[in-house]
């Protein structure tokens, strides 16, 4: 029998992405997966009914209908109280399920005996690469940052000569370069602006330069375990705003993408900065969901602080429906490998790094070690 992955619609507002696309269902039923689709799932991005049929994926009834024949269900948000409760003892679920900030839904994952598997949590290994959803969501939210704060600029990016006089680029600088980051500067620079970046990991320096950007030089240096950033030093934070002041104060647009994995957003920009900057700056903040990089943003909103404009969107990847699908599709597919075993079946090999780590709650048990010890106090 081959293991039968139901794509659900997802039922967060303004979430438009799908979990799988027509082209990657096709795959799946190459590599022996059988793929069932509850009715709309892709409608909002653009992926219809009738393209998931002639891939091969079976539409089925309704939602009961999934969750009643799918083996694994494959999502992009967590998914509601409602949608747990219609799980099945020993179903599998893969998709976000941000475990630092929903201990609800973890427990009723648990209690439910569903085995979830985060995709924010498959480690950043190189083996693993394929399946990156941080990384391929977070390449479509800095490309989308670009166009937006270039959008939200009351001036042109690129530099321009012209018969009615000569234009000077625009001066952007992006706060934070890893995925979001580097993509944001690679969209900037596209778009002719002059760019500027910083990051607390000097790595990061050799990646900004080869984007035609320069980097900013702070003397620190925070990479910590995994490649991630480590928070800062009462005295590297002093020492890192008096130096990011002077930048933001010169430039005409600030993205700001800096994070630390399962903490709030560090706070790069003061409200007094903000009040510093030029007349029509623009800052738009990519952390505005953990909190945001800038001390004013107001998440999801967009507004005017003292003549700037602050934007710190939520859920960007969705406003791109279309590739930010076909990517996450992608993540999911090569994510599916994992779970093949010989003859086709579903097999979990917990001595796999990638699924170890991943893995949120299997068999009536949290078994995210950090997400235990918060939810049931350390206790196994
Ligand atoms: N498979 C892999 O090997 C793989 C895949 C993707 C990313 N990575 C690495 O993982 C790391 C994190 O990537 P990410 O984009 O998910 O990061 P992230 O979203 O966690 O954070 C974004 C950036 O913010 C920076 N930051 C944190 N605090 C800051 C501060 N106070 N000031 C300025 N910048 C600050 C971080 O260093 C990071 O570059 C990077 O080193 C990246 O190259 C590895």
């Amino acid at each position: 029998m081959p293991i039968r992955v139901g794509v659900a619609r997802e039922t967060v507002a303004g979430e438009r992405r799908v979990a799988l696309v027509p082209e990657t269902v096709a795959r799946l039923i190459k590599q022996g997966f059988e793929v069932l689709v509850e009715p709309g799932s892709g409608t909002a991005s653009y992926c219809l009914d009738q393209a998931y049929a002639e891939a091969g994926g079976r539409l089925v009834a309704d939602r009961a209908a999934l969750y009643r024949d799918a083996e694994v269900v494959v999502k992009v948000q967590a998914p509601t109280p409602e949608e747990v409760a219609q799980y099945r003892r020993g179903q599998m679920l893969i998709s976000y399920l941000q475990p630092h900030r929903n201990d609800e839904m973890i427990r009723h994952l648990r209690d439910q005996g569903v085995t979830s598997f985060a995709m924010e949590l498959v480690p950043r290994i190189t083996r693993a690469q394929s399946m990156d959803a941080l990384s391929s969501q977070g390449t479509v939210s800095g490309y989308k940052a670009a166009l937006i704060a270039a959008d939200l600029c009351p001036q042109f990016f690129p530099m321009l000569t012209t018969a009615a006089g000569t234009i000077r680029p625009a001066k952007v600088l992006v706060l934070g370069a890893g995925v979001a980051g580097l993509q944001a500067i690679a969209t900037a620079r596209r778009l002719g602006a002059v760019v500027e970046a910083y990051d607390v990991r000097r790595a990061a320096r050799e990646q900004v330069e080869s984007l035609g950007a320069k980097f900013l030089q702070v003397e620190l240096d925070a990479e910590a375990e995994g490649g991630y950033a480590r928070e800062l030093t009462a005295e590297e934070k002093e020492r890192e705003q008096v130096l990011l002041r002077r930048a933001i104060c010169q430039s005409d647009v600030v993205i700001t993408t800096a994070q630390i994995p399962g903490r709030t957003a560090p706070q790069l920009i003061a409200a007094a900065t903000v009040e510093s900057m030029k007349p029509g700056a623009v800052i738009v903040d990519l952390a505005a969901e953990s909190g945001g990089n800038c001390a004013v943003t107001r998440p999801g909103e967009k507004f005017e602080h003292h003549g700037v404009t602050v934007y710190g969107p939520l859920n960007v990847p969705s406003m791109l429906p279309v590739h930010a699908s076909a990517m996450y599709s992608k993540n999911i597919q090569n994510f599916m490998g994992l779970l093949q075993g010989e003859g086709g079946v579903l097999h979990i090999d917990w001595a796999d790094e990638i699924l170890a780590a991943s893995a949120v709650t299997h068999d009536g048990a949290i078994r995210h070690a950090a997400t235990r010890e918060r939810i049931e106090g350390g206790a196994k």
